[in-house]
């Protein structure tokens, strides 16, 4: 193997400059030449491909977003898409993959590995971090403090007016931001899609608070159609209890930022595993890490089998509410 690219692919997560810094230096310190493709899948079927050296990736381990850009591409779901990449990047001379995103990205991986038999290798990028295969995904820890940061500060406010706050944060389909930022931030009640509580039963926290003195509250929802998210519910909640309420939406901000000593530890450690897994002839494979060892796991198991939540932290935040 000779050269490679990297691209940043899905949702922008804290630590993805830091991972493309690895996979540069990596690449160049074994002595292959290394592309960055520009905008994830869209770039690649337009052949944006950039020569990376090392100073390409100079002053960027501290930065969130993605020098590289990152898009959500539709045309790469047709076979004539993906057709057409596969064409641009064997043009390029490019001969292994390193794709950093999450599972929509991942997908995309396995069936240009499948029709095309270009090598890629996977790293976990998202703030979600609801991938199999690997204990946290890049940018999740930067993302969970986000949410804290913004519910500490939120906690003056609700305290002050001695209000019931509902903040609702990101995580897709999954609450492991959720239950984290809800344990860190001492949240009186979470709500996510694996333990979805509903309205009667936060009515109930709510008055079971009340009860004990508690002037002001604050539910942690994870954002998703499966438990109605925070505007919703809170209505529901309201109209049980008659209490009023305030709704935050934290939002994209969860996505921004610096990432934290965490993200662009495993970034760096991953980035560089990648490249490894592509010079042993390993393909279609996302690297991650399992209680502190590197390992590679198949990329449809990262989106086909689920990443069990913490059941017992999620018991604990109940009890220390009460
Ligand atoms: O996957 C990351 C994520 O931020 C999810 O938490 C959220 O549901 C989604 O992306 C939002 O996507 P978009 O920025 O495309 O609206």
């Amino acid at each position: 193997m000779k050269k490679i690219a990297v691209f940043t692919s899905g949702g922008d997560a804290p630590g993805m400059n830091a991972c493309v810094r690895a996979v540069v230096r990596t690449g160049l310190h074994r002595g292959l030449k290394v592309d960055g493709i520009m905008r994830g899948y869209t770039g690649m079927i337009a052949g944006e491909f950039q020569s990376m050296k090392a100073g390409s990736v100079s002053g960027i381990i501290q930065h969130g977003g993605t020098i590289l850009k990152t898009s959500r591409c539709d045309e790469f779901l047709t076979s004539e898409g993906r057709a057409k990449a596969a064409r641009m990047l064997k043009e390029a001379g490019i001969e292994g993959l390193v794709a950093i995103g999450g599972d929509g990205t991942f997908k995309g991986a396995h069936d240009l590995w499948s029709e095309h038999k270009i090598p890629i290798i996977g790293v976990p990028g998202t703030i979600d971090n609801d991938l199999y295969g690997t204990d946290y995904t890049l940018g999740y820890d930067t993302a969970v403090n986000t949410a804290l940061d913004a519910i500490d500060k939120i906690r003056d406010t609700a305290s002050s007016h001695e209000r019931l706050f509902f903040v609702e944060v990101m995580g897709r389909h999954s609450g492991f931001i959720a239950l984290d930022a809800a344990a860190a931030g001492g949240a009186e009640a979470v709500v996510i899609p694996e333990a979805c509580e509903g309205p009667q039963e936060l009515a109930r926290l709510l008055g079971y608070g009340k009860k004990r003195g508690k002037k002001s509250m604050i539910f942690v929802v994870a954002e998703g159609d499966e438990c109605g998210g925070a505007a919703q519910l809170a209505e529901k909640v309201s109209a049980l209890t008659g209490s009023d309420y305030r709704v935050s939406i934290l939002g994209h901000i969860q996505r921004g930022g610096a990432p934290t000593a965490r993200d662009s530890v495993l970034a760096s450690k991953l980035g560089a595993a990648a490249v490894q897994a592509l010079l042993h002839g390993e393909s279609d494979k996302m690297v991650g890490e399992v209680k502190g060892e590197i390992c590679l796991t198949p990329l449809p198991q990262t989106w086909k089998k689920k990443k069990p939540l913490d059941t017992k932290l999620l018991e604990l935040v109940k009890i220390l509410a009460t």
